[in-house]
């Protein structure tokens, strides 16, 4: 019998007969998915008696977001196809996992990234990992089209989410969430940038529905950052800008999928303002001990968003009366170190005395 190692416990190794592979298909694994649920007992006193409220924390995946999930499926299947280039357009998670699961595979990686968008630890990662790093004088979209235009070359294989293989791993989510509560959620909440993270979930819960995991479908309720928000306006949003870099897109490649998704299952679309991101983003650090960068953190400052400013609407009066809620936090918190939530900083210096520590922690 085969060695058992970490690699094993891949979500391609676990899901394999929900996923579109042959069972000849290479695994080119980094030991991603089974991510942590944390129950927060802080988040269900806020939401109300008898709420829970679960944080699924993706950050810690191997290269620290949920990009992870979908990269292991393409990049598996680039390699069974025999691809010496993978590419894609990048915020910056994604281009960090490509760098990585490109090379662990041994094959080639070039990312096309919006010039001085990108928190620093991402573009770190890709440089380290061995990507080409192209700094695009442009935005995420204008990266996306170009990439858009190179998936013609049958030598290149596109690594972004318009790569259905991308979704399809990204699913897995959504069945670990219900393996280990056993049922679905009632309310799901996430941060929307390109849109196939929800897209992704959405299918991962309806597929378990359908072979009878699951009981019941959660309403997906999506957030984008309001300065990057077209899914809520219905429009393009020519020049998005927030602090949630993450998330800065204006035209999301999945916004048909994911707007099927909302509808189906009777959930929303909203907007958060960078204040309630960064807010959202210090208080689940210091009330959860989770630090997550702060595109993550919309999914947060949404649920507190409808519990203070929308607690009318029947929909959220229903996730006040009991209901169970999971928040997908999608990446790690130091990933991005320039986040402004880290400018009040300010370490108490201390003679290197036992008395001086002992005058600063008041304790005689
Ligand atoms: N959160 C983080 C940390 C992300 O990196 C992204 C997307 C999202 C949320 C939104 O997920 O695009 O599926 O709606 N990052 C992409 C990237 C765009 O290039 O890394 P989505």
């Amino acid at each position: 019998m085969k060695k058992s190692t970490w690699q094993d416990n891949g979500i391609i190794n676990r899901y394999r007969d929900m996923l579109p592979l042959k069972a000849s298909t290479p695994v080119v694994s980094l030991g991603e998915g089974s991510t942590p649920l944390v129950y927060s007992s802080w988040l269900s006193k806020s939401i109300g008696e008898g709420s829970e409220v679960y944080i699924k924390c993706e950050g810690l995946n191997p290269t620290g977001s949920f990009k992870d999930r979908g990269m292991t499926v393409a990049i598996s299947k680039a390699v069974e196809r025999h691809v010496r280039l993978v590419v894609c357009a990048s915020t910056g998670n994604t281009s960090a996992a490509a760098a990585a699961y490109a090379a662990h595979a041994g094959i080639s990686c070039a990312v096309l990234l919006p010039y001085g968008k990108i928190a620093t630890g991402k573009l770190l990662q890709a440089f380290l990992y061995g990507a080409k790093i192209i700094s695009l004088h442009g935005n995420f979209d204008d990266a996306l089209s170009i990439v858009r235009q190179l998936s013609k070359d049958p030598k290149v294989e596109i690594v972004n989410s318009i790569n259905p293989l991308r979704i399809e791993g990204q699913k897995t989510a959504a069945f670990e969430v219900v393996d280990e509560l056993g049922e679905a959620p009632d309310f799901h909440f996430l941060p929307i940038g390109n849109a196939g993270n929800i897209t992704a979930y959405w299918r991962g819960y309806r597929e378990y529905f359908t072979c009878g995991k699951c009981s019941i479908l959660p309403k997906m309720i999506g957030f984008q950052a309001l300065g990057a928000a077209p899914l809520v306006f219905g429009h393009i949003v020519q020049d998005p800008d927030t602090i949630a870099s993450a998330i800065r897109i204006g035209n999301p490649a999945s916004w048909r999928l994911a707007a099927s998704a909302l509808n189906q299952s009777h959930g929303f679309v909203d907007a958060v303002t960078d204040m309630e991101i960064l807010s959202a983003q210090v208080q689940l650090a210091r009330k959860e001990g989770i630090f997550v960068e702060p595109a993550s953190a919309a999914s947060i400052a949404g649920l507190l968003k409808c519990v203070s400013k929308h607690s009318e609407l029947p929909i959220i009066r229903r996730l006040k009366e009991g209901a169970r809620i999971v928040c997908t936090v999608t990446g790690h918190g130091l990933k991005d170190l320039n986040t402004p939530a880290g400018t009040g900083m300010c370490p108490i210096e201390s003679d290197a005395t036992v008395d001086s520590v002992r005058n600063i922690l008041e304790i005689g």
